[in-house]
């Protein structure tokens, strides 16, 4: 398996792939792969000859060093995992300084205000660094398409965005979230959870599923508070935000419309560890 750390040599290797008329897929990543990564990989072997991906924790969308600290760093692991999931993978995974060049800030961007909904208001920053990195992998990968997951149903939005707004060539496909068993949506920092709140963590899925059935009845208030309720009586998982949101403008919504589609949004402290999911509410 080709596993690049520096930027012009992957140019190099993926300019003469795409001399011979290969298609580049690529998928992103902060590593500490699992098989909800292992899904978009799969999703992208449908339709390019090589998938790129990148494996690089981007300390500019960290808003807090702890959480950046802690994030878990496995890339021998990773490496031997996507040699076994296929011979059709290249990966990229540079240094701090092959990215930024010893100037680690973000670039400011506008998404239209996506950026200042949900992830945006209680992560300050973090889209500006999201887009910095996305933008400049887009530039060093050129892939055709790029895929994404619903999962952070955010960033997907703001992506699709940043590639509009800035004219990138890259097709943004979106994948559907990937679930253990137990409906908790798999996150690399799923494995950090102690062995109480890796047990209570699928409450969060099963609280989302009600709260989809409640709203076709019921109102979007009334299903926050309902939501709000369950986790206030919630020993060990704290929440901090639930919104139903619009899925084009990301706002909160205040009345129901029938021609618009909805999306429940949590984020979730399960001790020192945040967990976000959504569902499709119509
Ligand atoms: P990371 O959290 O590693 O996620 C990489 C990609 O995998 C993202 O598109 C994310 O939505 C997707 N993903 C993670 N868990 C998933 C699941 N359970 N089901 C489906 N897709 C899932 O997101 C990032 O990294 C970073 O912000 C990045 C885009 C790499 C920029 O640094």
């Amino acid at each position: 398996m080709l596993v690049f750390t520096n930027k012009n040599k992957i140019d190099t290797y993926i300019s003469s792939l795409k001399r011979e008329g290969n298609k580049i897929g690529f998928v992103p990543t902060m590593g500490a792969l699992h098989e909800g990564h292992l899904s978009l990989i799969k999703e992208g072997l449908l339709s390019n000859n090589v998938m790129v991906v990148s494996i690089f924790v981007n300390p500019t969308q960290f808003d807090n060093v702890a959480d950046l600290d802690k994030y878990p760093r496995t890339l021998e692991a990773d490496i031997k995992l996507l040699e076994t999931f296929s011979e059709n993978i290249v990966i990229y995974a540079p240094s701090v300084d092959d990215i930024y060049e010893g100037d680690i800030k973000s670039q400011s961007f506008s998404f239209d205000g996506l950026e200042f909904e949900m992830e945006g208001r209680f992560r300050k920053g973090h889209f500006d660094g999201v887009g910095t990195i996305v933008k400049r992998l887009f530039e060093i990968i050129k892939p055709d398409n790029a895929y994404f997951g619903e999962k952070d149903f955010q960033q997907l939005a703001i992506i699709k965005k940043l590639v509009e707004k800035h004219q990138l060539p890259v097709i943004v496909v979106g994948c559907k979230i990937h679930r253990e068993t137990s409906g908790l949506a798999m996150s690399s920092r799923n494995v950090r959870l102690k062995p109480e709140y890796s047990l209570s963590a699928p409450f969060i899925y099963k609280t989302l599923q009600t709260a989809q059935k409640k709203f076709g009845t019921k109102s979007a208030t009334v299903v926050t508070k309902w939501v709000e309720k369950q986790f206030a009586k919630h020993d060990l998982l704290k929440l901090e935000y639930f919104i139903i949101a619009d899925v084009d403008t990301l706002k909160t919504v205040i009345r129901k419309n029938k021609n618009r589609n909805y999306r429940a949004f949590i984020a979730v402290y399960a001790d020192d560890i945040r967990l976000i999911d959504n569902i499709a509410l119509n």
